[in-house]
């Protein structure tokens, strides 16, 4: 095998890029990875195939990289390729990595801040934002938005929306602290304050924003919740 020597310690997010094989990472991808402690890192898997999808590969990858984390990859079928860019570029928006269109007078770039909306719960008002992605494009026109949240395994509060999203496309079984998610299982939207230690979900989720300001106040509410999201006034 050929040894690489990357300095890996100049970057904190690490892409990495494969075809699928056998619906898995092929071997030589898993060799180079095992070369590097990325520990501490956040690594984001994407994917060419033939029809089949992303198969195995994240968790592969995830298993290989020796992170606790991995971020939602993107699987494309090689077909496709040549026209993708627009799918990539909202898939790049929704796990907040800032465009990679490097020349910024491209005419159809869309790229714009996050935006700020607050969180109100009880008496209290939290700081966030919704991300640029179609789906989260959804939430802003819906604004303001009053959930009924539960308490769940101390980690997240969860509710039923009432409307269904039409651009919920490739959830993930992780999440980070201060998430804000939808899940089109159950049409429930979440906010997670706790236990990206423990990021194994049983129903995908997709980011549509983030809470910012301190999550601490999560353990102090009832377990039963109206929480509000609007616009900043
Ligand atoms: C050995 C081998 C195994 C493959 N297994 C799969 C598979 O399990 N599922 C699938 O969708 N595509 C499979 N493919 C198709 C490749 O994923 C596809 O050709 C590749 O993503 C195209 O990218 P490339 O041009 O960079 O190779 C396989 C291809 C090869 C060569």
């Amino acid at each position: 095998m050929k040894e690489s020597s990357l300095d890996m310690a100049g970057y904190d997010t690490i892409f990495v890029g494969f075809p699928i094989w056998a619906t898995d990472v092929p071997q030589a991808v898993l060799s180079f990875l095992n070369q590097y402690d990325l520990s501490g890192k956040t690594v984001i898997p994407f994917c060419t195939h033939d029809g089949y999808g992303a198969g195995n590969s994240y968790e592969s990858i995830r298993e290989a990289s020796h992170v606790d984390s991995v971020k939602e990859g993107i699987a494309i079928e090689a077909k496709d390729v040549p026209g993708a860019q627009d799918v990539v570029q909202e898939w790049l928006d929704r796990i907040q990595i800032a465009d990679v269109n490097t020349d910024n007078t491209s005419e159809d770039s869309t790229a714009t801040e996050d935006m700020p909306i607050q969180i109100v719960i009880d008496d209290k008002i939290l700081e966030g934002v919704l991300y640029n992605s179609s789906l989260a494009e959804e939430f802003k026109e819906k604004l303001p938005i009053t959930v009924s949240m539960s308490g769940y395994g101390g980690r997240e509060y969860y509710g039923g929306i009432d409307f269904t999203p039409l651009n919920a496309e490739n959830g993930q079984l992780n999440f980070e602290n201060g998430d804000i998610t939808y899940c089109s299982t159950n049409n429930t939207m979440a906010i997670f304050y706790a236990q990206t230690d423990r990021p194994n979900l049983t129903m995908e989720v997709i980011p549509i924003g983030k809470v910012t300001s301190d999550l601490a106040v999560f353990d102090t509410f009832s377990g039963n919740e109206e929480i509000t999201f609007q616009a900043v006034k």
